[in-house]
């Protein structure tokens, strides 16, 4: 067994667990993250591709952040239903943008920054256990790829570990949290082709919803909604193109050769507690929310400046007021884009079940986003990201 000793352990690098690093580091606090992935793994898994404006405004003090560069800023979107495309106009309504920049380049950029600054990142390394909560030397019990039993012990331990976190159960047990389920599910694919259209597209339409998002002038990210069982082998080419043309009525998409494919669920989640004494949940760890909205990876952002903040008061000035409403202060911002990715997804899919009443019910929610500036700032303001 071998074992060590940091004053944060952090299980999980994906961005959460990163960008934490980052921001104790910057307050001379030293951590060490555990992540039972490769690095090549991790900057290699597709996830969603929008950061919001104060993700990206973080992400410029990372050096080497490729967000503004490679990345493109979006100032709207469009909303269609009814065959007909509105947009949303962000900068105009709220004067805030998106950048279109994926994840796995964002963690690129993290990882080499944060191994350029000396950060211990231990690849390859399972965390099986987190123990101690209630302790002033809560550990993190790990298993390295050699099977080596390693034991990190520290002032306070961090679970970034994802939706199936192990830090998670030791801060709120085996009772579950908060959650919901959605009748639907997404089918992705990136494909080879031109982009159909200069800023992302969310369909309604009679058959179900689409998404025409990008990745690159010659690569294009595209999702319809499916059956949450759905079998991402089981369509040819010819039938993904044309359930995706038909959910996009009125507009015309560039088709090309689709080199990945994946079917990813809707649900919704909620941790019960996000600390335990010196414990915290952060990410998706601590919650999820569905895709629609691309609220994800922005809100484990948002999670950690709070968490930062809380663990420089208590670590460096001996002050654990900020880590005794960490729950509180960060449950403000969770619940409202629980809110909106629910909303921004019940708006926009078509519910197996729906009635006639439902559908058209539907329909005047899309109109009334779109022709009243309230409905459209609200939009804008939520998708862009509340202040930080
Ligand atoms: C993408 C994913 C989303 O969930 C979304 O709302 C917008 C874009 C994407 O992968 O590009």
């Amino acid at each position: 067994m071998d074992a060590v000793r940091t004053r944060v352990a952090i299980v999980g690098a994906g961005p959460a667990g990163l960008l934490l690093s980052h921001l104790l580091a910057r307050a001379g606090i030293d951590s060490i993250i555990l992540d039972a992935r490769s690095r090549e793994e991790i900057e290699s898994t597709i996830r969603a591709g929008i950061l919001e404006q104060g993700t990206v405004e973080l992400l410029d003090d990372v050096p080497g952040s490729r967000a503004r560069t490679v990345g493109s800023r979006h100032d709207g979107i469009e909303l269609r239903f009814d065959g007909v495309g509105h947009r949303i106009d962000f900068a105009g309504l709220v004067g805030r943008s998106v950048w279109l920049y994926p994840q796995h380049e964002a963690l690129r950029d993290l990882i080499a920054a944060r191994l350029a600054d000396g950060q211990d990142i231990r690849f390859g390394v399972t965390a099986r256990e987190a123990v101690g909560a209630e302790s002033d030397t809560p550990t993190v019990i790990a298993t390295t790829l050699d099977g080596e039993e390693l034991e990190v012990s520290a002032d306070f331990v961090v679970g970034a570990d994802g939706s199936r976190s192990v830090v998670r159960t030791a801060v709120c047990g085996s009772h579950g949290g908060h959650f919901r389920e959605y009748p639907f599910g997404w089918f992705g694919i990136l494909c080879e082709a031109p982009p159909s259209a200069d800023e992302l597209i969310y369909s309604n339409s009679p058959d179900g919803f689409a998404l025409i998002s990008q990745r690159s002038p010659s690569v294009q990210r595209m999702y319809f909604q499916c059956d949450p069982d759905a079998d991402p082998d089981a369509l040819s080419e010819a039938q993904i193109w044309d359930t995706l043309q038909r959910r996009v009525p009125g507009a015309t998409l560039h088709e090309g050769p689709i080199f990945k494919r994946d079917v990813l669920r809707f649900r919704s989640f909620v941790a019960r507690s996000l600390t335990r004494g010196r414990m915290a949940i952060v990410g998706d760890a601590a919650h999820t929310v569905p895709p629609t909205g691309a609220k994800g990876m922005n809100l484990a952002v948002a999670d950690v400046v709070l968490l930062a903040e809380a663990l420089e008061s208590l670590l460096s000035g001996g002050d654990a007021s900020l880590i005794e409403i960490f729950d509180e202060r960060a449950s403000a911002r969770i619940w409202k884009a629980q809110h909106f990715s629910w909303w921004m997804t019940s708006m926009l899919h078509a519910v197996p079940e729906a009635s006639d009443f439902d559908r058209r019910r539907q329909l005047g929610e899309l109109r009334t986003v779109v022709e009243s500036e309230a409905g459209s700032a609200y939009l804008a303001e939520a998708y862009t990201g509340w202040p930080l």
